[in-house]
């Protein structure tokens, strides 16, 4: 991943310029960069804070031979995969929390956000967007997100380099994406499992469906959480937003 490589100092959200590249046929593993989007996009429709300078705002195109329904096991792979990269570069513990926010100290320094595009019920492809809160310092932060987010830096205490965590993230990807196509999703949900902050924990989860209560027990074959409720039955978690508190 990364042979091809576009660096821009601003755009809007990099998730549209690598669209572009793959209506225009461009190949799996092409990434771009942004020093700063003013346009930055997250799940559920919610702004992505993306200022200059402070963080990795990227998007890789996947142009992976998967049915459908198995692109949650995608979005978990990536997860995964940043998650160990921040690891192993800068010594931060990173944990994830589901699907695939990454938390230290049970405050975000991570988002993905995974868009398929579909035809005839196939994955045409998919762009993996990962924003990675890198050198910010607290006031850098608006007040609102003050609470919530957190960098490596604050967590760390030093700066990271930013091009060579960027590299071990796509390096890592590129790794996991390959393991995950030859071995399956086995060996991803096991490693999510490690790595995971939501496991074990009272949850509350919140979706259009309503909001599900309960305990967090694990990953199903597809991906979805598995949540335990006080009744003893066990609810499968497509997508939603998972809170506890701490
Ligand atoms: C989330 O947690 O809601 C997901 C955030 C994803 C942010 C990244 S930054 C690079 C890429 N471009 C965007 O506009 N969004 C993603």
């Amino acid at each position: 991943f990364g042979r091809k490589a576009i660096m821009l100092s601003s755009t809007s959200s990099t998730q549209a310029d690598v669209l572009k590249l793959a209506e225009e046929g461009e190949s799996e593993g092409a990434v771009v960069f942004a020093e700063e989007q003013t346009g930055g996009r997250g799940r559920f429709g919610r702004k992505w804070f993306s200022p200059p300078g402070k963080g990795i705002w990227m998007s890789v195109l996947l142009r992976p031979e998967l049915p459908l329904n198995h692109t949650p096991q995608l979005t978990l792979m990536t997860g995964v995969a940043v998650c160990r990269a921040i690891r192993a570069f800068t010594g931060a513990e990173a944990g994830i929390k589901w699907p695939n926010d990454l938390l230290i100290n049970d405050r975000k320094i991570c988002g993905i956000l995974l868009e398929s595009a579909v035809e005839d019920h196939e994955v045409r492809y998919c762009i993996a967007g990962i924003g990675v809160d890198v050198n910010f310092d607290l006031q850098d932060y608006p007040k609102d997100l003050q609470q919530i987010a957190t960098s490596i830096q604050i967590e760390t205490g030093q700066a990271i380099d930013r091009t060579g965590l960027a590299a071990a993230i796509l390096t890592e990807m590129e790794h996991l994406y390959f393991l995950y196509q030859k071995e399956g999703f086995g060996v991803i949900s096991t490693l999510w499992e490690a790595l995971s902050v939501s496991l074990n924990r009272q949850v509350t989860v919140t979706n259009p469906q309503g909001v599900i209560e309960g305990t967090a027990v694990g990953l199903d074959y597809s991906g979805a959480l598995v949540v335990e409720t006080q009744d003893g039955a066990r609810e499968l978690i497509i997508s939603g937003e998972v809170t506890w508190k701490s």
